[in-house]
């Protein structure tokens, strides 16, 4: 009887430190899922008088504002600022949205072992959730870059609660991987030119996507949504044959979207493209506002054949923990100080500890309860 009582002691206290290895972003964060809280340092890095004064929308859907307003969702307008295709023929940006989520590992595996590298859109609220998954992907030279904190459609936010969807989902991947991305894209695509002028002023560039797979339906209760039409869907499009290279959309939300990888990819190689971050199909050299060591080449006729284990200079050398370069001490961008809190907290967030040296502290004391309880004979 005592020895049951014993083991199931044992058995929760070691799955408390399962859970822990999962431990949030350490740091006081808005609650997930809802619009953040608006900043007043933040509003002020927009100029209101240069935002074109267009009404906020009344839901995703509303297409009823007046006017030359360039709102993407209702009729596919577009700016010359906007990225919605790889510009140079057998370019592929794949992307995936809405993660990290418990279900991106095993995306990450796959790519691993696929030499690849993509772009993710990440959500503020599942990056303070899995911290962990996303210093992975970075580590891998996966681009990283913001989707908002609660997934809101912009064109329905007033311009302070925007730029708090910014900044909130920016500080939390800062605070995770010690970057600063350059790149966004708008849920649903849902965007006009008062949007554009805030992310602009933001210093942001809008990627949007010219190949939908509309994955995220398998994870609507009731859909008729059926998994083989996403591969179907890349077979019909690499044989397009368009004067242009392309960017698809999905998503590493659901367990069935996030599992699609190694279905598409070898359509969209065997096809002839190249399957590289958005950044680098249009021809930046940095995803972020920091400088990182060049990302693991995904062109090999490119990149000469390094090896990362043993050449320095091609390994993705973005671990912020150990590379202070890439987490520089003061930012010029990001406010920390003065952060409006919901729970009416004054402190800021804490800019000398992160998630791993919180897991680790979680980790080394539940360690210390199991010996001293072995000691003992408890
Ligand atoms: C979107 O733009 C079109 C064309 O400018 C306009 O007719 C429509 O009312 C706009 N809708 C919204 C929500 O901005
Ligand atoms: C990935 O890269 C490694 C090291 O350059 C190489 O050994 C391996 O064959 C590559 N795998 C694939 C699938 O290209
Ligand atoms: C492509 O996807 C759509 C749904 O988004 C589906 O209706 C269509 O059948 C798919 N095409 C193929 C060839 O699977
Ligand atoms: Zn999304």
């Amino acid at each position: 009887m005592l020895s049951t009582i014993k083991a199931s002691f044992y058995i929760f206290v070691l799955s408390f430190l399962t859970f822990t290895i999962n431990a949030q972003l350490a740091g006081q964060w808005p609650p997930v899922d809802k619009p953040p809280p608006p900043n007043a340092d933040w509003t002020k890095l927009v100029d209101q008088t240069k935002v074109p004064a267009i009404a906020q929308s009344k839901n995703e859907n509303d297409c009823s504002a007046k006017g030359d307003v360039c709102n993407w969702s209702c009729t596919n307008c577009v700016r010359t600022t906007d990225i919605i295709q790889c510009p140079n023929k057998y370019d592929w940006g794949l992307s995936f949205d809405d993660g990290p989520t418990e279900f991106t590992p095993t995306l990450l595996d796959y790519l691993e072992s696929q030499n690849i590298t993509l772009t993710f859109f990440v959500i503020g609220s599942r990056v303070i959730e899995n911290p962990q998954t996303l210093q992975r992907a970075v580590a891998a030279g996966h681009q990283i870059a913001v989707h908002t904190w609660s997934h809101t459609a912009l064109t329905t936010q007033s311009n302070e609660e925007i730029i708090a969807e910014i900044k909130w989902t920016e500080t939390a991947i800062k605070q995770a991987v010690g970057l600063t991305p350059k790149y966004m894209r708008p849920p649903y695509g849902n965007i006009d030119d008062r949007v554009r002028g805030i992310l602009t002023q933001l210093g942001y560039k809008v990627v949007i996507w010219d190949k939908d797979t509309n994955d995220w339906m398998s994870g609507e209760p009731g859909n008729t949504f059926q998994l083989p039409w996403i591969e179907g869907n890349f077979t019909e499009w690499v044989k397009e044959n368009d004067p242009t290279g392309h960017i698809s959309l999905e998503h590493d939300l659901y367990k069935q979207t996030a599992a699609q990888a190694p279905n598409v990819v070898p359509i969209v190689q065997g096809a002839g493209f190249t399957i590289k971050p958005v950044f680098q199909c249009v021809g930046d050299a940095q995803p972020y506002l920091e400088s990182t060591t060049t990302a693991p080449a995904t062109d090999p006729a490119a990149a000469p054949a390094t090896d990362p284990a043993t050449d320095p200079a091609a390994a993705p050398a973005t671990d912020p923990a150990t590379d202070p370069a890439v987490a520089p001490a003061t930012d010029p961008v990001t406010p920390t100080s003065n952060v409006q809190y919901v729970d009416g907290s004054p402190s800021a967030i804490p800019t000398t500890s992160n998630a791993i040296s919180h897991m680790i502290n979680n980790n080394y004391l539940l360690l210390l309860v199991l010996f001293t309880l072995w000691l003992f004979k408890l």
